[in-house]
């Protein structure tokens, strides 16, 4: 369970998050909506802890990030994966070598124990005999899931994704949504994705959160937000009705 309690943060002044409420229960995938600048990377750094709050703080599963040391951040960051905008890899590594990386970072395994848990992560999200291949002789969402089983290799139970389908054409951002809806069916994780894109969130969200401006204007089911009367959700709903 992660639960974000009133959540406040500013920068110079300027108020960021600003009372933000939200609870992610185990084994769902929460959608953070909002426009550009709106909040959404700086409510998922506090969640991993790389923030501390002004006000407020971010509960996981009984124990508060916000308060934590840099020593029981890095234990805590075990628990937890992260899929970065651009993916992230490392260029002049292989495939292989970027997934192992977390491994040969924090574990004492062997390299043939390694080389399974890379091949059976590299499973999950359907790609195969790809260890030795480069990042740059992968297709954009073949590289998205190369970061998502790096992300995963050291089995997360909280997995968060920021805007993992931006700038993606629409065949590959499907492809990445049956990634996160696959993970989460396979592994079992929490995930929380912090996106701007509607249909996506409309796929893959058992609950969706509306950021507008540091506040959660509201949030429910995707049915739920569909039918909004909540002006702000229906602005930023009205756009992409109007492609449908
Ligand atoms: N480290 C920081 N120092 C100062 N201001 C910051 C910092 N990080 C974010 N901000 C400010 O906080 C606001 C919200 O930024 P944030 O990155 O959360 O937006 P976002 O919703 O993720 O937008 P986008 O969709 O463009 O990624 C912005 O005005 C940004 O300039
Ligand atoms: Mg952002």
């Amino acid at each position: 369970m992660i639960d974000v309690r009133d959540l406040w943060k500013s920068f110079n002044g300027f108020g960021v998050l600003k009372g933000i409420n939200l609870q992610m229960a185990p084994g769902t995938t929460t959608v953070v909506l909002g426009g550009s600048g709106s909040g959404k990377t700086v409510l998922m750094k506090h969640i991993m802890g790389l923030f501390k709050p002004d006000k407020g703080e971010v509960i996981v599963d009984g124990e508060n990030v916000s308060v934590m040391s840099r020593q029981e951040l890095a234990i805590f960051r075990q628990r937890m994966g992260m899929v970065f905008q651009n993916a992230a890899l490392f260029d002049s590594m292989t495939v292989g070598d970027n997934v192992a990386f977390p491994l040969r970072e924090h574990t004492k395994m062997s390299e043939d124990e390694i080389g399974a848990k890379v091949k059976e992560k590299l499973a999950v999200v359907d790609l195969f005999d790809v260890e030795q291949k480069f990042p740059a002789e992968l297709s954009g969402g073949m590289r998205k899931r190369v970061g998502l089983a790096r992300a995963i290799i050291r089995d997360p139970k909280i997995v968060l994704y920021d805007e993992p389908t931006t700038g993606l054409d629409p065949l590959t951002t499907e492809s990445v949504d049956q990634m996160i809806i696959g993970a989460r069916k396979k592994l079992g994780v929490t995930s929380v994705v912090i996106s701007h894109d509607i249909g996506s969130a409309f796929h893959i969200a058992d609950h969706i959160a509306m950021l507008h401006h540091g506040v959660i204007v509201e949030q429910g089911t995707p049915a739920q937000l569909r039918n909004s009367k909540e002006p702000h959700t229906q602005e930023f709903l009205a756009t992409w009705f109007a492609r449908q």
